[in-house]
């Protein structure tokens, strides 16, 4: 299950409703649930009050309730460690008690939305993610996932409209701008020791700029994440909106295909599976050939990547992976912006 924000944990407590959710993921046969985004200790790590917190006593409680009973159940889980950076404030008016904090204070290009962290932050920030880590694997989860992707605070490090600092964590070059997170990610490696799974969640697209590319050639992106999984990275969640799409020019491997075959690490794809119109209506029984689940499958046995995310289709239908699994395509329940009103 891929990683989806539902808003759900008032005051950012996770409560019964949030645990029994994922408790019905595992019941539909989900492998590997990564966790809503839950944010750090810092008092700007958040854009949204009802999104958990993974600090302080009753919300560790609530998500010791929510991997306990995920536990019984046979499941297995991560949560994923969350900072949103600097953002623009949500449509609720809703703001954190300081400033939203990021590397130069920009939300994007040109565009100002915060202040630019000191070095007393970044570190204070490190040590953050670093306790975070080591919470988890005390409450018992069964790995830890660390959201460097999609235009938040670790993103805006490596994204260079973002990062315009001049000191050790900015500069020209992206293996520069990975300096916060190659940082970051040592010191979560040191918390939890090396019998625990550290995966990070990196993407090229951003919330601001979807046609964003952080690595411009596979050269490129080598000198990105080999750091980083010589870092204590043991899985590369590379984060696309459509997983059959190229990475680059003259050569069909996706993401994840490119992040396994230069770091030689464990890869997660990710991105409309099992929702396009041609999926579903394949499934229906309205189109001759069910082509996305082939061409995935097809990259899948080619071995490009080891692990296959899913949201929306999760998100909307608890039981989507049983269903996949015993051909009951009739059953599948589409993804609707309504689904996002319930914890279903
Ligand atoms: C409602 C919603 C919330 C999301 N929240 C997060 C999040 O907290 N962290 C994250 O890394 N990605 C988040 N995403 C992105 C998903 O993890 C996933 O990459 C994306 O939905 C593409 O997969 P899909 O096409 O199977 O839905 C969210 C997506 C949705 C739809």
């Amino acid at each position: 299950m891929a990683p989806m924000t539902r808003s759900f944990s008032p005051g950012g407590v996770p409560d019964a409703n949030v645990a029994d959710y994922y408790v019905r993921r595992v019941q539909g046969e989900v492998g590997l649930i990564l966790s809503e985004g839950t944010v750090v200790n810092r008092p700007a790590s958040s854009n949204d009050p009802n999104v958990p917190h993974f600090y302080g006593k009753k919300p560790l409680r609530g998500w010791k309730a929510v991997i306990d009973k995920v536990q019984a159940a046979g499941g297995v889980m991560a949560p994923q460690l969350w900072h949103v950076g600097v953002v623009s404030p949500k449509d609720s008016g809703w703001l954190p008690s300081t400033p939203f904090e990021g590397p130069s204070g920009f939300v994007a290009s040109g565009k100002i939305g915060g202040v630019a962290m000191t070095e007393h932050d970044i570190v204070e920030t490190i040590k953050t993610f670093a306790q975070a880590a080591a919470d988890a694997k005390a409450l018992g989860f069964n790995a830890v996932e660390i959201h460097g992707a999609h235009g938040y605070l670790i993103d805006q490090f490596f994204w260079h409209p973002t990062n315009q600092r001049t000191d050790r964590y900015g500069g020209q070059t992206l293996p520069e701008r990975t300096r916060f997170a190659v940082e970051l990610v040592r010191a979560v490696r040191k918390s939890v020791g090396l019998d625990f799974a550290i995966s990070l969640r990196v993407s090229q697209w951003k919330l601001q700029d979807y046609a964003a590319k952080l690595a411009a050639t596979p050269q490129e992106m080598e000198t990105w994440l080999v750091p980083l999984a010589e870092a204590g990275v043991d899985i590369f969640h590379c984060s696309q909106r459509r997983f059959w799409e190229p990475e680059f020019i003259g050569s069909d491997l996706n993401f994840a295909g490119w992040a396994k075959k230069l770091t030689g690490k464990t890869t997660i794809t990710v991105g409309s599976v099992g929702l396009s119109g041609d999926f579903l209506a394949a499934f229906r029984g309205e189109t001759s050939t069910p082509s996305s689940l082939d061409e995935l499958l097809r990259r899948f046995d080619r071995g490009d990547f080891d692990l296959v995310a899913v949201g929306r289709a999760l998100l909307a239908d608890a039981g989507w992976s049983r269903k996949i699994r015993e051909a009951r395509s009739s059953e599948l329940i589409g993804f609707s912006k309504e689904a996002l009103a319930t914890l279903t």
